[in-house]
């Protein structure tokens, strides 16, 4: 437990603060809503209800609240799921599993995914699977065959600044190349460098549209689909939405500029230099002057 510490969120639910990437897991407004706005109502399950099976894979699973929520509506209907997970520590589900508070919120299936996870790193119940692939994500996802592809990948690492490794060009690219074909990847950040890897990655990119009480943002994260698969529930839904004017004039900075780790190896310190090196010398617009011309806070 030397490495977090635990507290409560304003929706009541459990998270942790890292001491050594000295980073939140969650929104102060709390882990479970977060999850929900960010991960589950983008991920419009709907668009499933035909498919007879579901592939997720959970980068950065933490204490799994992404996963979690998309389970507990996975499970209501007849959907076979295979689900991995990638996770370097196995100590944030271990605690959050010794919190009354945590186990709570989920229902028995769910409890029983995590507790399973947690015991043996694999999960079954009926005809649905999981396993959770502990350690580095840049090399754990090669455990899982190829020739799977995910029709949901729910990114979640440290900020990039934090954990720039998880937001290389090059781990972009291999997801990327993993999703199935009506596949999304969903994350969190709304960062011009993560953005254009996507774009670079081949994929097209839409903006998490912020839900009433989070009027104040501009965007809660980013939507990335193949290229050919055009889905027809983009359009005119409340979850999803193309990019702003303001949002695409953002991929043209220096921001846009990405974190690279061609060996799979690098150090957060070594991938980070290498950025600014490489921002410093660019032509593109310095950010500063899109804030300005956009009225952007840091
Ligand atoms: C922001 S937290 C994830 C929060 C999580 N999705 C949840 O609902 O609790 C980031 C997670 O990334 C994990 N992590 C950090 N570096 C990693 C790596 N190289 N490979 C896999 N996981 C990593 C951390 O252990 C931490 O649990």
């Amino acid at each position: 437990m030397d490495d977090y510490k635990k507290h409560t969120t304003k929706d009541g639910s459990l998270s942790l603060y890292s001491l050594s990437y000295e980073e939140e897991f969650h929104d102060k407004d709390g882990a479970l809503r977060e999850s929900i706005n960010k991960y589950l109502l983008p991920a419009q399950l709907e668009q499933f209800s035909n498919t007879e099976k579901i592939v997720v894979l959970d980068v950065c699973m933490g204490l799994g609240y992404n996963t979690g929520c998309i389970l507990e509506k996975l499970l209501q209907t007849n959907i076979k799921i295979e689900w991995h997970g990638l996770e370097i520590d196995e100590k944030p589900l271990n605690i959050g599993l010794k919190e009354k508070i945590f186990q709570e919120i989920w229902s028995p299936k769910v409890l029983h995914f995590f507790n399973s996870l947690n015991k043996s790193g694999k999960w079954t119940e009926g005809f649905n699977e999981g396993t959770i692939h502990w350690g580095d994500a840049r090399n754990k996802i090669f455990d899982i065959q190829d020739s799977l592809k995910f029709d949901l990948i729910l990114l979640d690492p440290f900020s990039p600044q934090k954990c720039p490794e998880l937001w290389s060009e090059e781990f972009i690219c291999l997801l990327a190349e993993r999703l199935s074909k009506k596949g999304r990847l969903i994350t969190y950040s709304t960062a011009a460098s993560i953005r254009a890897s996507f774009k670079r990655a081949g994929l097209n990119i839409y903006s998490i549209v912020p839900s009433i009480d989070d009027k104040s943002k501009w965007s809660l994260g980013t939507v990335a689909l193949k290229k050919q698969f055009e889905q027809q529930m983009i359009v005119n839904n409340y979850q999803i939405k193309e990019l702003s004017i303001k949002e695409v004039e953002h991929l043209a900075t220096r921001s846009s500029i990405p974190y690279r780790d061609p060996t799979g190896k690098g150090n957060s310190k070594e991938i980070i230099s290498t950025r600014e090196i490489e921002q410093s010398k660019s032509q593109l617009i310095n950010t500063s002057a899109w804030r300005k011309r956009w009225n952007t806070a840091r």
